[in-house]
């Protein structure tokens, strides 16, 4: 058996599930790319029969991937995996990732059908998809909780009618890290065809446990990991890539395996997610949270002066992080500028360094001091408004104790300037409400509205999330700046291209079968 661990990377279809989240074609083009820097072996660049801007995404990806092989997720469905096939032609290595419920639960409630229905299903949607590609994998979703039995009749089906990699989900987080890997240990001993697949790991966070379970399956014998940047996914979210490569690699007494991940490359892809998705990762968060390697008590300091070993089991400039005494401040030119964002893990193209740069100066003139908190804030809000077809041109707000108050805020919409002026009880609902003028969205709701000051002292960014909902989906949107109100303003416009963006997307419901 390989020692090498396959990175299945599934932050553009997985990842994108995450309530809240959307990603446009742009945005989605720069993370397969960044994916490719980190070097995971599969991208997962959608679900192409959800909507034709996932099919878009999908093939434009497919297009631009040089090394690592493309998938798309497809029902086992005719029109998904012939979808999904059109979507992935361009790739250097295509490949079409179908899959099923095999639990009783799922195959009763959701999909109707008879476990023997069900096996025809994997037969034809397998076969089907090794028409159009020899690269075929095969999900048995729910399969923590399907009948051994009957999990171990369907995967030596799928293997037979040509799948070439069985991925087996813990689609609810239900597993635990001992059961994980006996499911996989027991499938890889008694599926008699078992040594023509490749086993996958696909695991949910619901109790917290997906990088362990993803662990212990490789352990028990699978070479593909699943997995998203920072976890993001549905619910709580998926086994994390960083938090596996670490694990592998400084773990590897233990886990005697290796992956492909250049890890140097960690930092920049969780800032790119993150800014792209709107998803701040948690300081507290394993390798890439902004305490992963800081420390605060007398003791651990002083032993980190001795020997930085005493309490880091893993170096930052390892996960690509590298620190300087670099001060920033309005003397700063572009080359410190940009040495500084290469510190924090960042590689803006040219048009975004200039606009970043004169960010930059801009508040570097507001402010005294410019943190790294506030070139991260920054440089996010600038890579979230790139590819935005709403873009916040001019914000005029008055307030006071006499209201009520007014805002005059001018968008550019497609290219066109369009001006409002509004009242409201309070600057930022009349802020909100030349909003909704500008751009009606009436369906829509307005979820949550967050502020939080990026830095201390009464000059610090304002950076600011709102949560938007229309119809069942959530949009979050990000904004920052030196000024709240300009922060509010790009905050909720962001969340709105991202509804804009879902408004595309029909629902896809589990039933349609071969
Ligand atoms: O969690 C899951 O079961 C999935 C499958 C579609 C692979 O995401
Ligand atoms: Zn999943």
């Amino acid at each position: 058996m390989t020692d090498t661990i396959l990175i299945f990377d599934t932050t553009l279809r997985d990842g994108e599930q995450s309530p809240g989240c959307s990603m446009n074609l742009e945005e989605k083009l720069q993370v397969a790319e960044q994916l490719e820097a980190l070097g995971v072996d599969i991208i997962e660049a959608g679900f192409a029969i959800a909507s034709p801007g996932d099919f878009e995404a999908v093939s434009e990806v497919a297009k631009l991937c040089k090394r690592a092989t493309v998938a798309s997720l497809a029902r086992a469905a005719s029109g998904d995996i012939e979808r999904a096939a059109e979507a992935v032609r361009h790739a250097q290595r295509p490949r079409i990732h179908t899959f099923i419920a095999t639990s009783p639960l799922h195959m009763r409630v959701k999909l109707g059908k008879s476990p023997d229905e069900v096996l025809e299903a994997i037969d034809a949607s397998v076969r089907l998809a090794r028409n159009f590609v020899e690269d075929v994998e095969w999900s048995a979703e729910d399969a923590t909780r399907s009948e051994p039995d009957f999990l171990a009749r369907a995967i030596e089906i799928a293997i037979e009618a040509g799948a070439r990699t069985i991925n087996l989900p813990d689609t609810v987080g239900y597993a635990t890290p001992d059961t994980y890997g006996a499911m996989f240990r027991d499938m890889i001993n008694r599926v008699p065809n078992a040594d023509k697949a490749i086993f996958s790991t696909h695991c949910h966070n619901d109790l917290g446990l997906a990088v362990a379970n993803s662990l212990a399956a490789v352990m028990a014998g699978a070479r593909q990991v699943e997995s998203t940047i920072n976890g993001i996914g549905e619910r709580a979210g998926n086994a994390a890539v960083e938090e596996i490569a670490m694990a592998v690699r400084v773990r590897h007494d233990v886990i005697p395996l290796r992956t492909n991940v250049v890890s140097t490359e960690i930092t920049r892809s969780s800032r790119l997610v993150s800014a792209i998705t709107g998803f701040q990762v948690q300081p507290n968060k394993a390798i890439v949270g902004a305490n992963a390697f800081a420390h605060e008590s007398g003791i651990h300091q002083d032993g980190m002066i001795k020997d930085a070993s005493t309490y880091e089991i893993m170096t930052p400039e390892s996960v690509g992080l590298t620190t300087s005494n670099l001060v920033m401040g309005k003397h700063s030119g572009r080359a410190a500028f940009r040495q500084k964002l290469e510190e924090l893990g960042y590689s803006l193209g040219d048009n975004a360094f200039q606009d970043a740069f004169a960010r930059f100066k801009e508040l570097a003139d507001a402010k005294k001091t410019v943190f790294d908190e506030d070139i991260i804030a920054l440089v996010d809000d600038e890579v979230l408004r790139g590819n935005d077809r709403i873009q916040v041109k001019e914000v005029e707000v008055y307030c006071g104790t006499h209201g009520p108050q007014r805002a005059v805020l001018t968008l550019e919409l497609d290219g066109e300037e369009l001006t409002a002026a509004t009242k409201g009880n309070g600057p930022v609902d009349a802020l909100f409400a030349a909003i909704r003028k500008l751009v009606p969205h009436e369906g829509a709701k307005l979820e949550r509205y967050e502020v939080h000051a990026v830095t201390g002292g009464t000059d610090a960014q304002a950076e600011v999330s709102v949560l938007l909902s229309e119809d069942g989906r959530t949009t979050r949107g990000l904004g920052a700046h030196h000024d709240t109100m300009v922060a509010s303003a790009r905050a909720y416009v962001n969340a709105l291209n991202k509804l804009l963006i879902k408004r595309e997307r029909a629902p896809v419901h589990s039933r349609a079968m071969m």
